[in-house]
């Protein structure tokens, strides 16, 4: 395995090169199609954004495993040896219909175990990337801890259809907190989260959607559980639950 700096390094090199190709793509008109329903998108460069990452991986690490969104990677049953979690394009619906609020996010696994995470806001052109052995930088920063707020203190991620639905009473907890929030994009939620701007995100979340936010929150001393507090499953969905100590401990409270 090559030095964490190293490949650190690399990935962040990827995540630059892929980012002018979209600055460049997004200027023609996008080939957008519907996969479960016409919220549910995909567009050429979420296909595209894929390949060039696998392709990225498969020269860089060729005996690892990749898990993509878009299945340009493998099936991964297990999480054993090298395993890259990617998200080519997170936030679909932002990107389509807002052209911002999107993210690139990128995660290694080894054994299970998670070494580095990226989530790349593209339109501001910042990368939030590392892991517990070289900690949370962007280009300019480090990131530290961020205040261990309570539910009451501070402003909640949420899921729009949770929310409407009142899964885990999320309206009682909207009503705790100081507020509640709906980005639309997993990547950006995290990114408050990690950045101290949000206390918590709550929302139904698919391996690539969290596997990069959960190293960089977990090195960040930051929680990532599902939301009664149990451990998330890296291969399936989960409701998952990203905060600080302090705010899942009132969110388990309030749902038991
Ligand atoms: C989606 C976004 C959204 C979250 C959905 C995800 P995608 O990712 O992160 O915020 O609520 O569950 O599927 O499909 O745009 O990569
Ligand atoms: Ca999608
Ligand atoms: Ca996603
Ligand atoms: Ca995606």
């Amino acid at each position: 395995m090559k030095k964490v700096q190293e490949t650190d390094r690399v990935i962040r090199g990827w995540l630059e090169e892929v980012r002018m190709d979209v600055l460049k793509e997004m200027q023609d008109p996008l080939a957008i199609s519907e996969k479960s329903s016409r919220k549910d998108l995909v567009t050429n460069i979420d296909k595209s954004n894929e390949k060039k990452l696998v392709n990225f991986i498969r020269q860089f690490d060729p005996e690892a495993r990749i898990l993509g969104e878009e299945g340009s990677g493998d099936v991964v049953q297990d999480m054993k040896g090298h395993v890259w979690i990617i998200d080519p394009l997170d936030g679909t619906l932002n990107f389509v219909k807002q052209r911002d609020n999107f993210a690139i996010m990128i995660a290694l696994y080894i054994d299970g175990k998670g070494i580095l995470g990226y989530i790349m806001d593209v339109m501001h052109d910042i990368i939030y990337g590392g892991g517990p052995e070289i900690g949370v930088f962007t280009d300019t920063q480090k990131l530290r801890t961020p205040d261990n707020l309570t539910l009451r203190e501070g402003l909640l991620g949420v899921s729009g259809p949770m929310l409407v639905h009142d899964r885990y009473h999320l309206q009682a907890i909207d009503e705790a907190s100081s507020g509640v929030r709906i980005i639309g994009s997993a990547g950006i939620e995290f990114i408050q989260v990690l950045t101290g701007k949000q206390n918590g995100y709550i929302s139904h979340l698919m391996p690539w959607d969290f596997a990069a936010g959960k190293i960089l929150s977990e090195t960040l001393e930051l929680s990532v559980t599902k939301v009664d507090g149990t451990p998330v499953d890296m291969l399936s969905s989960n409701d998952v639950l990203v905060s600080t100590r302090n705010t899942q401990k009132d969110i388990i409270n309030m749902i038991r």
